[in-house]
């Protein structure tokens, strides 16, 4: 799975922990279960996971035959089954990562978060504390702060200020995990990270969906004027990341992570067809998302100084990886950008290609 960051070898595995992933069969959460396999062999790992249109149990593939890890289908909602699934395994701790996790999604239909982000979340939480769980990890997003201007970088200290249906539910998620530390004294270490980038990342995100188009010489949609900026973190760093909070973390607190590379969205976009050795000519400028956020940055002093946290990865080397990956992959994104992928994208960007800049 590419490079695995110095730190976490550094820590000394507890052998019999027992870790539920909630979401593993999605981008982060199937190389997280993974990277758990890897760096803790001595640990079992059960994957719950609803198998919604961003959930592929392919992307766990090469865990088939492995006796260490079990997968459970099934919605972080769904109460008696939570409660079955953690005294059956005897779970010791949960990583909480299921979620609908699109922000131009919640734009067009923002039920589902409220239901899976914040109830789903609820659920979890109250079977956690119900079986008095050793920790509970929320990994929630650097977008709960909002939006930065051109200067300076998110602390946890920030105000909270989501602006997008997805990131409110998330912040709402984010906040209930605090309060259940705070009120009922359950373990929850919450992590904030920021945009995640890599295999198996389903291609209606930057990155693989540019890669994608480009491959098949179709246009890039560029939202407005192209010069947001993101901070963006390799995936495998974001999973060290939580196994870090898992393993370091205090219970209460919250971790800010990222990847120190702010990029424009136009930058990435230019340096992937460079990658690819196709034409500029084929970007368009369209149509903004509503409410979006100019710049995240990240501050994340705090991780480094009390987990030991540094991002392994650099970002044009990782962009680069991460380029050859998808094109090494064809046959995954192809099968994933089929069937009901197809009916969203062309929602998403029927109007938007047609109409141009706004
Ligand atoms: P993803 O959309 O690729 O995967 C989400 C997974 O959750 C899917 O496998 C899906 O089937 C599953 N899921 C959705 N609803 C469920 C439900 N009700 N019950 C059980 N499973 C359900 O998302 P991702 O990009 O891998 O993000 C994972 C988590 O990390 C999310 O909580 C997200 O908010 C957070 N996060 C993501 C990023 C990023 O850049 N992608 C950055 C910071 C934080
Ligand atoms: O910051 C962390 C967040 O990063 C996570 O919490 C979310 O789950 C994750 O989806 C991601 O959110 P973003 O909205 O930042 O990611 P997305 O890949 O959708 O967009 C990245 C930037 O690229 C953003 O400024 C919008 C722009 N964009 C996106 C798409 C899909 C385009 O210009 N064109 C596009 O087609």
């Amino acid at each position: 799975m590419g490079l695995i960051s110095p730190l976490v070898r550094e820590i000394p595995p507890r052998l019999t922990m027992n870790v539920l992933v909630t979401g593993g069969c999605g981008f982060i959460g199937s190389n997280l279960v993974r990277y758990l396999r890897q760096q803790r062999p001595g640990w079992k790992v059960i994957t719950l996971d609803k198998l919604t249109y961003a959930g592929n149990l392919e992307n766990l593939q090469a865990l088939e035959r492995d006796s260490g890890h079990a997968f459970v289908k099934g919605d972080i909602g769904n109460r008696e089954l939570v409660d079955l699934l953690l005294a059956a395994h005897e779970v010791d701790a949960v990583l909480h990562l299921a979620a609908e996790s699109h922000v131009d999604r919640s734009i067009l239909g923002p039920e589902a978060f409220t239901v899976t982000n914040v109830l789903g979340t609820q659920v979890l939480l109250e079977a956690a504390r119900a079986r008095k769980l050793k920790r509970f990890v929320m990994v929630s997003t650097d977008e709960v702060y909002g939006s930065l201007g051109p200067t300076g970088a998110f602390s946890e200290d920030s105000p909270l200020k989501p602006s997008s249906p997805y990131s409110a539910s998330k912040t709402a998620a984010d906040l209930l995990a605090l309060s259940y530390t705070h009120t009922f004294g359950l373990d929850v270490v919450v992590t904030r990270c920021s945009n995640n980038y890599g295999p198996f990342q389903f291609p209606e995100k930057l990155i693989p969906l540019m890669i994608a188009n480009a491959l098949e010489d179709k246009p890039l949609p560029v939202y407005g004027d192209g010069a947001n900026v993101r901070d963006w973190i390799h995936v495998e760093d974001h999973c060290a990341s939580i196994l870090l909070a898992l393993e370091k973390g205090q219970a209460g607190h919250v971790y800010n992570f990222g990847g120190a590379a702010e990029r424009k969205n136009i930058d990435i976009v230019k340096g992937i067809l460079q990658l690819l050795g196709k034409p500029e000519s084929l970007i368009r400028y369209v149509k903004d998302r509503p409410g979006h956020d100019r710049r995240y940055a990240m501050d994340f002093t705090k991780a480094q100084r009390e987990l030991g946290f540094t991002p392994a990865h650099k970002f044009e080397q990782g962009l680069a990886d991460t380029v050859r990956w998808y094109v090494a992959n064809r046959a995954w994104w192809e099968r994933v950008r089929s069937g009901a992928y197809r009916s969203y994208y062309e929602e998403q960007y029927r109007a938007r290609l047609t109409q141009g800049a706004a």
